[in-house]
């Protein structure tokens, strides 16, 4: 691997767009190179396409200066001393991860010139897939994994501050190489084999899904016996063996890994002949998620049918606008064949919902402009994303719903001071006062 040239990445997503600025942002000269068109305009002219803290800045800063972007492969990658992989693996029908884009551009790689250059794959693959990359890039060129751990909303954040970096790789120089370019990243650092890093990366997510479903489970239980959830899952998670992340209930996990990378690894491990109980266990408890959501409201309305319900927060977590796994994707297509309405809001993601559930496709459905609009002769709020914003005042919900129902899958009201203005508050595991 060359110790100088530029870092070019593939896929200018939500990893790779934020790989490329943060690089950027480290001093590294990076070439990004996307198939999308219209994307690569935007990112050219310096517009972030996708909503990420901080994203937008470094753009503005680095793109026509340390960041270059391509639609060009071969352009892209000429001299590069890295290439860093980051195409999407969504998840198809079996649980498999979809290589397509990855396959397409190995194709494409295996015709260029790739001396003194290192292939990173960033993209989250199942376990193998390093190997049989290395074996149809000739076995001439390193193949090092760097999977990526980092969190939509707080990306730009945890590019600098991930737990670990981890490189995996039979050659070790690569692997250093590759861990090099993280300098001043101060991070534990994890060299490993191809498969091992693969795995880091599978059982990193699915253990979060397993652990947001126990919570999920404890919060199910807490709402039968009576009990305060958020009172018992901060007891356990003050437990430093279990830590407190990922122990908040709501309406299920989501978004585009963890869903996709629990799925991927049963997948792998059926493949291989192993049975892992608990991965489907969790995604059976994530599914009954939802569904008990639409019980409570239903149950509170007396039916789903003709009634009018404002759904606060479409994105799958705050501070993205990203829509893949989200509880909305599930749940409002529920309500509409339910015979509701749907009035939805979200700051960032209400444009993406509307590209993927067209509203002359789906007359029931609106999306509202501010989240006061949606509540406007609603029966009912249902709060889905825990965005700041919806932590807003009960007395203030009051006034602008035409109901009273609100089923408050984040927690993010206060119970008592709900109920005290006269809404009918459902939180999740909130036993205690029957308001769960
Ligand atoms: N999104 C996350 O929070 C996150 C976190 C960690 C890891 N990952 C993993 O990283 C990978 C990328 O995820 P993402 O969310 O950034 O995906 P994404 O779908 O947002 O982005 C992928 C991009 O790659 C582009 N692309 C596809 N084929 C290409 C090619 N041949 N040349 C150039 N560009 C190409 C697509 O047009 C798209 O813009 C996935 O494997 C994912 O599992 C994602």
């Amino acid at each position: 691997m060359r110790t100088d040239g530029d870092i070019a990445i593939v896929g200018a997503g939500y990893v790779g767009l934020t790989s490329a600025a943060c690089f950027c942002e480290m001093g590294h000269r990076v070439r990004l190179v996307e198939v999308n068109p219209h994307r690569v305009s935007q990112i050219r002219a310096g517009t972030c396409p996708i909503y990420e803290q901080g994203l937008p800045e470094l753009l503005r800063r680095h793109v026509g200066d340390r960041l270059a972007v391509y639609d060009d492969l071969a352009a892209a990658t000429a001299g590069a001393r890295a290439i860093f992989v980051c195409v999407g693996t969504p998840p198809r029908a079996s649980g498999a991860p979809d290589l397509g884009a990855l396959s397409g551009l190995l194709s494409e790689l295996a015709r260029l010139d790739l001396d003194d250059t290192v292939v990173v794959l960033k993209s989250t693959v199942p376990p193998g897939t390093n190997r049989m990359v290395y074996e149809a890039l000739g076995k001439q060129v390193p193949v090092v994994s760097n999977p990526e751990f980092l969190r939509e909303g707080t990306a730009v954040w945890d590019f600098f501050h991930p737990d670990r970096v981890v490189v995996g790789s039979p050659d070790a120089e690569a692997a250093l190489g590759v861990a090099g370019l993280y300098a001043g990243v101060d991070a534990p650092l994890l060299v490993t084999g191809w498969e091992e890093a693969e795995l880091i990366k599978y059982a990193t997510n699915s253990f979060l899904a397993i652990k947001i479903s126990f919570a999920n489970e404890m919060a199910a239980l807490c709402e039968a016996l009576g009990a305060e959830a958020p009172d018992v899952l901060k007891g356990l998670g003050l437990d430093h063996r279990v830590g407190a992340q990922f122990l908040r209930p709501g309406p299920g996990y989501g978004g585009s890994c963890l869903p996709k990378d629990i799925k991927g690894l049963a997948w792998r491990a059926r493949r291989a002949g192993v049975k892992l109980d608990l991965l489907a266990a969790a995604e059976r408890a994530n599914a009954r998620v939802r569904v008990r959501l639409l019980e409570k409201l239903s149950r509170e309305l007396g039916g789903l049918a003709g009634v009018t319900v404002a759904v606060w927060g479409l994105a799958f977590k705050a501070g993205t606008d990203d829509l893949r796994g989200a509880a909305s994707g599930d749940l409002v297509p529920r309500l509409l064949e339910a015979g509701a309405r749907v009035r939805a809001y979200d700051p960032a993601a209400g444009e993406n919902f509307a590209a993927l559930f067209p509203l002359e496709e789906h007359p029931g459905l609106m999306i509202a402009g501010d989240q006061w609009e949606a509540l406007h002769g609603a029966d009912a709020l249902l709060i889905l994303t825990e965005w700041d914003a919806f932590a807003a005042p009960p007395l203030e919900i009051r006034r602008h719903l035409g109901g009273r129902v609100v089923v408050d899958s984040r927690n993010l009201l206060d119970p008592d001071q709900a109920a005290s203005v006269g809404l009918v508050y459902r939180g999740t595991g909130r036993g205690r006062l029957g308001r769960g």
